[in-house]
């Protein structure tokens, strides 16, 4: 028998997610009807006063588990080690309390809107992403857990409803990228459109580091429902794409198409801010929402995120494929 959880639909100052309380600890019971609370709420979980993973934290990887058969060990994904977790390698550390961690973003800039408000649209915002999709198949579900947040006003996660997004599309967009891939590439390798536009010339890739095409609309293969998918600046490969088959390159058609299509995709109706207290874990569906991070102080406010990343159900187009991630000489052993 699963315990009761009493769920509060969508969350603040947003049109989807949900706020989900847990009537008991998860060290005595697993909530085991998240994954359809997740699908009916768009694809975003508040879970709120989970402080116990803080000393218990397999619990996380648990909890990950309910949402998908395969959680990933960091282990085989990262070249930096130090961001793994020491006794739990599902646990991704987004942290400044390592050597050489990925800094926050700058804020905005300007930081306001025309009309004084904390600024969520691209390219104003800019970091939007869904999370390694440079990978075919690309993963599903992120959980992402507070042990130690940065004060409120800084250090928010965003997000974005590919799903509403999608839906409020004018019919000549919508029919614009019915058919049409966006080509991801992964950070740091070279293709973001800073380096396009410096005129820079990307290294080569190694075959299992290629960017990755991927339908700009998916069907959620949970809800049936078309969402965008579709990344920005850092995660698009702005060499060969950013969509393919169109003109590449920072100044191309393809350019001006996603320009377009984010700064719809990120208009303040489909957004929802998080402002985060210790203890709280979101669950985020990475095949119908974008997120991004925002910037605090790394040089005076120490934070500490875990993450984990969950797989198993791309979606029809993705059946049977290997992983494009892992190099051939492993994947044959
Ligand atoms: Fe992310």
């Amino acid at each position: 028998m699963t315990a009761p959880i009493d769920i509060s639909m969508p969350l603040p100052g947003a049109a989807f997610g949900a706020t989900v309380r847990l009537s008991r600890p998860l060290g005595e019971t697993m909530p085991e009807g998240l994954p359809q609370v997740l699908a009916d709420a768009g694809g975003l979980l508040l879970i709120p006063g989970l402080g116990e993973i803080t000393a218990a934290p397999q619990l996380l990887v648990k909890l990950s588990y309910l949402f998908g058969p395969e959680v990933e060990d960091y282990r085989r994904l990262l070249t930096r080690m130090i961001l793994a977790h020491d006794e739990v390698p599902e646990i991704f550390q987004v942290t400044n309390m390592v050597p050489n961690f990925r800094r926050p973003p700058d804020p905005p800039s300007p930081l306001l809107t025309p009309d004084g408000k904390f600024p969520v649209q691209y390219p104003q915002r800019e970091g939007w992403h869904t999370d390694q999709s440079y990978r075919r198949p690309p993963p599903d579900i992120s959980l992402f857990y507070a042990v130690l947040p940065v004060d409120r006003k800084r250090g928010q996660t965003l997000f974005a409803s590919g799903t509403l997004a999608y839906d409020a599309l004018p019919a000549h967009l919508k029919e614009r990228i019915a058919s049409l891939e966006g080509l991801h590439a992964q950070p740091g390798s070279g293709r973001d459109r800073a380096s396009a536009l410096a005129g820079k010339t990307p290294g080569p890739f190694a075959p299992h580091e290629r960017s990755r095409p991927q339908p700009v609309v998916r069907t959620h293969p949970v809800t049936g429902r078309k969402a965008i998918y579709l990344c920005e600046a850092s995660q698009m490969d702005w060499f060969e794409g950013p969509f393919v088959g169109m003109e590449p390159g920072p100044h191309g058609e393809g350019a001006k198409l996603l320009d377009e299509v984010m700064t719809h995709y990120t208009r303040p109706e489909f957004v929802y801010v998080h402002e985060w207290t210790e203890g709280d874990v979101l669950v985020w569906d990475n095949r119908c929402l974008i997120h991004t991070a925002t910037w605090y102080d790394a040089d005076r406010e120490k934070r500490m995120m875990w993450r984990t990343t969950v797989r198993g159900n791309p979606g029809a187009i993705y059946e049977g494929e290997k992983k494009s991630w892992i190099p051939e000489a492993e994947a044959a052993q």
